[in-house]
């Protein structure tokens, strides 16, 4: 049981306080889990309901800045639930044993290393930092304690993910040359024009608030809805796309991490205003390790790119086989490597191709010379009907709440992601190549 709990049951206990719902079900208390969410916008409702899935959790309370927030939460969740626009409160409460983080970036690290002080377990939204400057102070506040910190990256847990780690750490497709990956949108929506409700204004919304560290600016409604377009507060195609990229990729080759990064792109087509690029390309060096060999990895997200739906998936490629994955699905082909190295004779001397083919079909005796177009498998791998890794990724972060054993997208893993693919904001701004350390995990100057 986590240690605020128990310290909470004694003192409620002593002081004859009632007991929370937890102490009175049948349940026993380590398998309870009470939780809040800060931030309940978009992801914060979807993590909510993911991890209230689990019978043993319970929401008592809500943090949102936006009024018509913590009214719908009421409408979803119950009149139960408390609510209120300061996040302090919520980690005051000895009632709350975990914490969902879903803000807009800025807010993630402040937030996240106050609830651990107050010894409460974080399911943190990615990007996991801002600020590459922000990943090693919450490295270290988490290692301070016992909490849980899982940063919200459900790739990790994803049953496609496990299937590409799986075919790559057995070599079934050789050794491992290049990844591609791609995330391609086209509409609206999709290019973070989120709907501004009509009764948005100073009394509804907490502006001062949200704007926390920020630079200080008026009331603005459409920074506030649509956060993700300013580096003010969001962190860009990078932070928020390619993160994810980055953590499937890093958890199906076991990788810490690139070596250098370079990106290009614009703002090519949604220009309202934003001060985030809407086309972004990257490419990233891995260098060998004991985990992996070196390999490259190019990712691209396009936010105006054509396709009627959005696309998004992975191609690795090996020496014996490639696949590719999209959202719940994993195509494989596999084709042995080469016996032999072939040849292209045909505009030598009718005497020469004779002698080398002499030669040739000597030293290559098998009747397999060459590899073009021989498939050895061609199979596809899909996640079961219903298959959430949303709902996997809360599944995994309360059985840690409830064992205590460490998750998989920690603190650690959570910057492994986020710094590199932040490292490609500072890229594009910058036009040029920059290095990072991955041990370190900080930039480097080669
Ligand atoms: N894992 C995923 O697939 C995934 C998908 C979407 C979003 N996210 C992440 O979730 C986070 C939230 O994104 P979203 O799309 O839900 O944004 P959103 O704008 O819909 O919701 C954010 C909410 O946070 C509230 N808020 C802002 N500052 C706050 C503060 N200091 N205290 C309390 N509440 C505050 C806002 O009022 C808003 O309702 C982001 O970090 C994003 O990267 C992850």
């Amino acid at each position: 049981m986590p240690p605020s709990r128990r310290r909470f049951l004694r003192n409620a206990a002593s002081a004859g306080l009632a007991l929370p719902a937890f102490a009175q079900t049948g349940l026993s208390p380590n398998d309870r889990v009470q939780i809040a969410t800060i931030g309940i916008g978009g992801m914060g409702f979807g993590d909510t309901r993911n991890a209230l899935k689990d019978p043993g959790v319970e929401l008592v309370a809500v943090c949102d800045l936006y009024t018509g927030r913590l009214e719908r939460a009421k409408e979803l969740f119950g009149d139960g639930i408390a609510t209120t626009r300061d996040y302090r409160e919520i980690l005051a409460r000895p009632d709350v044993d975990a914490v969902i983080i879903a803000t807009p970036d800025h807010w993630h690290v402040p937030i996240a290393k106050e609830a651990l002080k107050a010894k409460k377990d974080v399911y943190l939204q990615k990007p996991m930092v801002h600020k590459i400057s922000e990943g090693k102070g919450l490295i270290e506040e988490v290692q301070r304690g016992k909490q849980i910190l899982q940063v919200g990256s459900q790739y990790v847990t994803s049953s496609i993910y496990k299937k590409a780690r799986e075919i790559i750490q057995s070599g079934q497709i050789g050794q491992l040359t290049m990844v591609e990956a791609w995330l391609d949108r086209n509409t609206a929506t999709g290019a973070w024009q989120y709907t501004v409700p009509p009764d948005a204004g100073p009394e509804t919304v907490d502006w001062d608030r949200f704007l926390g560290s920020a630079p200080k600016r008026p009331f603005d409604a459409t920074r506030f809805f649509r956060w993700r377009n300013y580096n003010d507060y969001g962190t860009g195609l990078a932070g928020d796309l390619y993160v994810h990229l980055l953590s499937g990729l890093h958890f199906a080759t076991n990788s810490k991490g690139p070596s250098s990064v370079y990106s290009t792109g614009g703002l090519r087509y949604w220009k309202d205003g934003r001060d985030v690029p809407d086309v972004m390309l990257a490419l990233f060096d891995y260098p060998e390790s004991p985990e992996h060999p070196a390999f490259n990895l190019a990712l691209r997200v396009n936010f105006k790119s054509g396709v009627p739906d959005e696309r998004f998936g992975f191609r690795f490629c090996g020496t014996e086989g490639s696949f590719t994955t999209s959202y719940d699905t994993l195509e494989m082909v596999r084709t042995p490597d080469e016996s032999a190295p072939g040849y292209t004779i045909g505009t030598f001397t009718k005497a020469t191709q004779e002698a080398f083919l002499k030669d040739y079909n000597e030293k290559y005796p098998e009747m397999v010379r060459q590899n073009r177009g021989r498939v050895v498998e061609n199979s596809e791998y899909k996640a079961s009907e219903g298959y959430s890794a949303h709902v996997a990724h809360h599944e995994a972060f309360m059985s840690a709440v409830r064992t205590r054993k460490p998750v998989v997208e920690d603190a650690v893993f959570g910057f492994r992601a986020a710094g590199p693919a932040l490292l490609c904001n500072e890229s594009y701004y910058k036009k040029s190549i920059l290095y990072w350390d991955p041990a370190e995990m900080q930039q480097a100057r080669t």
